[in-house]
């Protein structure tokens, strides 16, 4: 019952994140199944998914042993809580499963079920940390303009991006929103990356010293942006804001839920932009987006002083119903060491690297693209009206969406980000010959708009 399928839905669903006018007279995209890389609507039409959903389904679609093992999991043991001391093996598991994986020494791992309540919970810990060596006036966190690190009240506050505030009381207090490090669109004329950098870093000394360093507890930060545009730190970045934050001791939160295992070509954004981050968040391709579920790294010195704290209460009083949920646990461990058997780390590496140059490649010279960016298995591409002067199209135009409209009839999902820039960021297990494919459909839908608007 399609045509019944698509007024429920009109009736009765409020969609996230979506045009809910333009959903009235469009109604919803549906999809029914997926394999591999390959998604399905309603109506049995094939699309390469070049958006792993939403930056998540990293192993691709349909793999028959997460199924098994979430089965399995069900059926032993479908809830266990992690509350009051209780454990789970599968929690027990993946936690050190994850020791394995993360650039960090005898880190533990404090389960969610979302990038967005992994970073709530962030903020959290890093309140309780400076309460607990007695440093409270520590409050503030440092976030970029552009920064996506979700939209519950706390986290919409720290992503740095218009349309999630306005309407929401938003941005509120203690939260300080510093410049992208988006040289494209905020460097000064003929500013090189390294200087746009130092002025970057000059800003955050200027916002520290303004601030008082003694208030700021922490930044927070996706090694490259994802949602707000798909945007690589320029040349230097990372080397000159590091050791700014060290200085002042101020905490290095880095969100990895985009970046995170192997999307830029090594498991971690942190590593591929050498980063010394005090904790990390990890939600999407944790579990491929089969099951729910995200973590919080953290270090042995914020754990131990929090552990003394939680003394003085009687219990450490933070955590959600399912965090530690036992098949979750289960489906993304198995995930975690599916990704080690398939050598998939390496593999997406060197396919990261054949998709950058084939972006590049039929590409790079398009006339509506104004930049391709990018790293791995990542990239956008913003279009602009006038390549030479970098004139932006008028929002009014919607290019974006019109880009992603064009690539959906060609059989290719992407993704419209604000700032007119399209997101293409396909499962890890895409093969070359499924690049080739992508990137003939991503071409053939942006030139149907160059034709749309040349007409
Ligand atoms: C970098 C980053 N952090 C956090 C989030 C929020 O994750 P979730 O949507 O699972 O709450 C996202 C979502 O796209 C993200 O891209």
């Amino acid at each position: 019952m399609i045509s019944n399928l698509h007024a429920q839905d009109t009736a009765h669903l409020f969609h996230p994140a979506s045009d809910l006018k333009g959903l009235r007279q469009s109604g919803p995209l549906i999809w029914s199944r997926a394999e591999g890389v390959y998604v399905y609507d309603d109506h049995g039409r094939k699309y390469l998914e070049g958006m792993a959903g939403l930056w998540c389904t990293a192993i691709g679609y349909g793999n028959r042993e997460l199924a098994r093992v979430a089965a399995e999991q069900i059926e032993t043991l479908c809830y266990a809580p992690l509350f009051a001391g209780r454990s789970n093996e599968p929690s027990i598991r993946l936690a050190a499963e994850l020791a394995d994986w993360v650039p960090m020494d005898d880190a533990r791992f404090l389960f969610g079920c979302s990038g967005s309540d992994s970073n709530d919970t962030q903020v959290k810990l890093v309140r309780y940390y400076f309460n607990a060596i007695g440093q409270p006036q520590r409050k503030k966190i440092l976030s970029r303009g552009n920064a996506y690190h979700g939209t519950t009240l706390l986290t919409a506050n720290l992503t740095g991006l218009p349309a999630f505030h306005r309407h929401f009381d938003l941005p509120g207090p203690d939260v300080i929103h510093l410049t992208a490090p988006y040289h494209y669109r905020h460097a000064e004329l003929g500013e090189s990356e390294q200087a746009f950098s130092e002025r970057l870093a000059a800003e955050l000394e200027a916002t520290i010293a303004r601030e008082g360093p003694e208030t700021i507890a922490a930044m927070i930060a996706e090694p490259m942006m994802g949602a707000g545009g798909v945007i690589p730190p320029p040349e230097g970045y990372w080397e000159r804001i590091q050791p700014i934050l060290d200085e002042y001791g101020i905490l290095l939160i880095d969100d990895e839920v985009v970046c995170g295992f192997g999307r830029t070509g090594q498991p971690f954004g942190a590593q591929t932009w050498n980063l010394r981050p005090a904790t990390m968040t990890f939600a999407k391709a944790l579990s491929s987006a089969y099951q729910p579920i995200s973590a919080v790294a953290v270090p042995p010195f914020m754990y131990e002083a929090i552990e003394d704290a939680a003394a003085e209460v009687g219990l450490f009083a933070h955590g959600l119903t399912y965090a530690g949920h036992p098949v979750a646990a289960a489906v993304a461990c198995r995930n975690l060491e599916l990704m080690r058997e398939m050598d998939l780390m390496n593999q997406a590496a060197a396919t990261g690297e054949y998709f950058q140059q084939q972006l590049c490649l039929r590409l790079g010279d398009h006339e509506l693209v104004g930049q391709l960016r990018g790293r791995g298995l990542i990239a956008g591409l913003e279009l602009v009206a006038d390549r030479a002067s970098k004139r932006a199209f008028a929002p009014s135009e919607k290019i974006a969406f019109k880009a992603a409209a064009a690539c959906l009839a060609e059989g290719l999902v992407v993704r419209a980000l604000p700032g007119d820039t399209v997101a293409v960021c396909p499962p890890l297990v895409i093969t070359r010959e499924q690049v080739d494919e992508l990137v003939d459909k991503l071409v053939r839908g942006l030139d149907r708009v160059k034709t749309q608007i040349a007409g």
